[in-house]
Parts: structure tokens; C-alpha cells; sequence
């Protein structure tokens, strides 16, 4: 078991995990979070672990669940519970119960106590460690939402046995973008290349990247200072496609926009080499074709509105070499330019 701190935040990770520290956590009223897939495949041990008779409120499962109406029903749930200030949530499920079961603590009474469960390799390297929680509104992602730690998170890989193909890929979509932003994670998931979905490796790269967030998130916990920022390369693209083309989960979306994004970094001189050739050879292992996408200037309107523009320059973090990545602020046009340009060598 690896244990991890991120100011007042225990992550414990590894085998084993849930069994020891879930228990524990009866010390408090409860309230879980979780979706219709998680519970259906789940139930019986949060009834074991928590009491049957323990409140929990069933999201339908998915991105439309992290809605003001949802947040809204778990408030009111709380409530006619008579969940109390000293009460605790425990958000059970992927990055989307994760995200609006966070918000709910942190909103129910100005503040409960919370304790992230993570089931998708997703919300296990990222999305449950780092204190952001939203909803979405407005049809924008995130658009509400605060910063607020959890005290817990408890990071099982036994949850990873039932998680779909599609959802693994979507983990190690993140999982490479670490190895993008850490020496070491690069390093380890290049010797290990062929060990991708091999749970012990797994369980071990998913540690590493929790302890890199842990450490950025440390140095910059409300995303002020730039530092927090690296944690989105490839998403500036890999959104704007996710958004304008959809239908592959997010950490592809991630590869396929760090892939377009190195083509432009190396197109304005940076990075490249044999750095950049194992980067894609790693993005190749999820993604085996990169999609050569028709009208991808219609993407560039979503890219526009990311919110780490600046004025109405286009933010995109970019590997330069091993364990160095910068920003680079792009024109529109430019930016479109150069994404055509990549989309027309893939051809
Ligand atoms: P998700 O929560 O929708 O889960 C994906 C699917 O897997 C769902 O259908 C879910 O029911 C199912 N599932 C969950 N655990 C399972 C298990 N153990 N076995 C079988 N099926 C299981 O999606 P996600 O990819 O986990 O998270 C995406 C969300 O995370 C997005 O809303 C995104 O904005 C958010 N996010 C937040 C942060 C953050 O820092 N807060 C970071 C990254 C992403
Ligand atoms: N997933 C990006 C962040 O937590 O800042």
C-alpha cells in the first residue's frame, strides 16, 4: 500500500485499501454517492461495509448525471436524511459522482466532511485527488464548482476488474499524459510499454501519478499560479475534439490533442527528437490511428473558449523534453493553420 499526502488529504492506494480503510469510516453519519452502474455491480459491499440501511443517493450513470438538477436532489436527499454538520459524503463511483458529490459536501452546511472512493482508473490517477469538484451548466463542462479537499481518498485497484475496455483506455489516456509532465513516469511507462493493462503495473504507475498531482497540486491548490496548469496538456485540443467530434472517451481525446499539440511544438521549434518519437509510440499503444479529423478548423471555436486562454490567444501545454513542458500561446489562426497542417500529413 502506497500513502500519499496532499496537505490535510490521506490517499491511500493500493490493494487492499478499501478493505482497511472503508470500515472506518462508519464513525460519522453517512451519505454515499454513487451511479445505477457502480451500485448495480457494487451494492452488496457498500451494504456490507456502510449497513443496509445507509443513505445513498443513485445518480444515473454518465457526464448528463453533473447537473444543478442532480446536485440539487442530492442536497435535498441530505437534508431529508437529516444529514448534520459532522456528517460525511462519500462519493463511490467515477470522476462525474466524484465531481458533484464533492460539490454537494462542499455546499451541504458550508462544508462536510468528504471521502473520495474512485472506481474509474480515470478519477484514480486524477479527477479524485486535487479538491475540484463542479457540476456542469449552461452546456458548459465545470462551469460551477469549488475547490474542496477531501480527507480521504481511498484508491483501490480491485474496482478496475469490472471497468470496461473503453474506460481503461480512457485512464491511461491520463496516465500518459503524467509520463508527458514526470521523468520517471516516462521513463517506467516506456520500459513497461507492454504491461498497459496489466492490473500489478497498473496499481503501481497509478501511485506515481497520484504522488505527481499530490505534488503540483500542493504548489498551486486553486490553479493560480500556472504550475496546476501543466495538468492539462493535451486537453486543449483533445476538449475541443472531444466537444466538436465526440463519441471516443476522454483520455483518448487527451492522446489524439497531445498528439496535434506535439506536431505544433515541434513546428514553432520545440521539443522533438527521439523524446517526442517514444511520446507517440506510447500515444499508439491506446490510440493505434490517430484520426485525421474533416473540418477540424470547426474545432478551433472550442479550443477558443478553454479557460486557459489568455485574452484571445489559444493556451496550450506542450512536452518540450523529458519532464519539461511549457505553454505556448497560439493566434486562432495559427493555431487552425497548424492543426490542418497535421491532420494533412495524416492522410
Ligand atoms: P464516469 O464517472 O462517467 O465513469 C465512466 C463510466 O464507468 C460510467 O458509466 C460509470 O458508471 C462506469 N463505472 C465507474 N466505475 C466502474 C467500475 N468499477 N466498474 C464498471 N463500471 C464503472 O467518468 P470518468 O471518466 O470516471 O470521469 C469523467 C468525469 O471526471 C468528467 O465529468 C470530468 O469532467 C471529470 N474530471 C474531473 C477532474 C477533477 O480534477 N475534478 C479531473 C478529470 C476529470
Ligand atoms: N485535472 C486537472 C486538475 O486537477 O487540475
Amino acid at each position: 500500500m502506497t500513502e500519499i499526502t496532499l496537505n490535510d488529504s490521506a490517499i491511500h492506494c493500493g490493494k487492499g485499501a478499501f478493505e482497511k480503510y472503508a470500515p472506518r469510516l462508519t464513525d460519522r453519519q453517512l451519505f454515499i454517492v454513487t451511479d445505477k452502474n457502480v451500485f448495480g455491480l457494487y451494492r452488496h459491499l457498500l451494504w456490507q461495509t456502510f449497513g443496509g440501511s445507509v443513505a445513498i443517493k443513485i445518480l444515473p450513470a454518465g457526464e448528463t448525471s453533473k447537473t444543478q438538477r442532480y446536485l440539487f436532489e442530492i442536497l435535498e436527499e441530505m437534508a431529508e436524511a437529516g444529514m448534520e454538520r459532522g456528517c460525511r459524503v462519500i462519493a463511490f463511483g467515477g470522476g462525474v459522482v466524484g465531481d458533484i458529490a464533492g460539490l454537494a459536501a462542499a455546499l451541504y452546511m458550508r462544508g462536510v466532511h468528504l471521502v473520495q472512493i474512485p472506481t474509474t482508473l480515470l478519477a484514480q490517477v486524477d479527477s479524485s485527488v486535487g479538491g475540484k469538484t463542479a457540476i456542469d451548466f449552461k452546456r458548459v463542462k465545470n462551469l460551477i464548482g469549488t475547490f474542496y479537499q477531501p480527507e480521504e481518498v481511498i484508491v483501490d485497484p480491485m474496482f478496475l476488474k469490472t471497468l470496461p475496455k473503453r474506460e481503461i483506455r480512457c485512464g491511461l489516456g491520463e496516465i500518459i499524459k503524467y509520463g508527458a509532465l514526470n521523468k520517471e513516469i516516462y521513463e517506467k511507462l516506456l520500459k513497461n510499454s507492454d504491461k498497459l493493462n496489466n492490473f500489478d503495473f497498473l496499481e503501481e504507475i497509478s501511485a506515481d501519478c497520484i504522488r505527481h498531482k499530490a505534488e503540483i497540486v500542493s504548489g498551486d491548490e486553486r490553479d493560480l499560479y500556472g504550475l496546476r496548469k501543466t495538468l492539462n496538456l493535451g486537453h486543449t485540443t483533445g476538449h475541443a475534439f472531444e466537444l466538436y467530434y465526440g463519441r471516443k472517451s476522454h483520455g483518448e481525446f487527451v492522446l489524439i490533442g497531445t498528439y496535434y499539440e506535439m506536431y505544433i511544438a515541434r513546428a514553432i521549434g520545440l521539443g522533438g527528437g527521439a523524446y517526442y518519437d517514444n511520446l507517440i509510440s506510447l500515444i499508439k499503444t491506446v490510440i493505434k490511428n490517430i484520426p485525421a479529423y474533416e473540418n477540424i478548423e470547426n474545432a478551433v471555436n472550442f479550443a477558443m473558449h478553454d479557460k486557459k486562454n489568455t485574452g484571445k490567444k489559444i493556451s496550450v501545454i506542450v512536452p518540450v523534453s523529458e519532464g519539461v513542458c511549457t505553454e505556448i500561446l497560439l493566434e486562432p489562426d495559427e493555431y487552425s493553420a497548424l492543426l490542418i497542417e497535421c491532420r494533412d500529413m495524416l492522410l
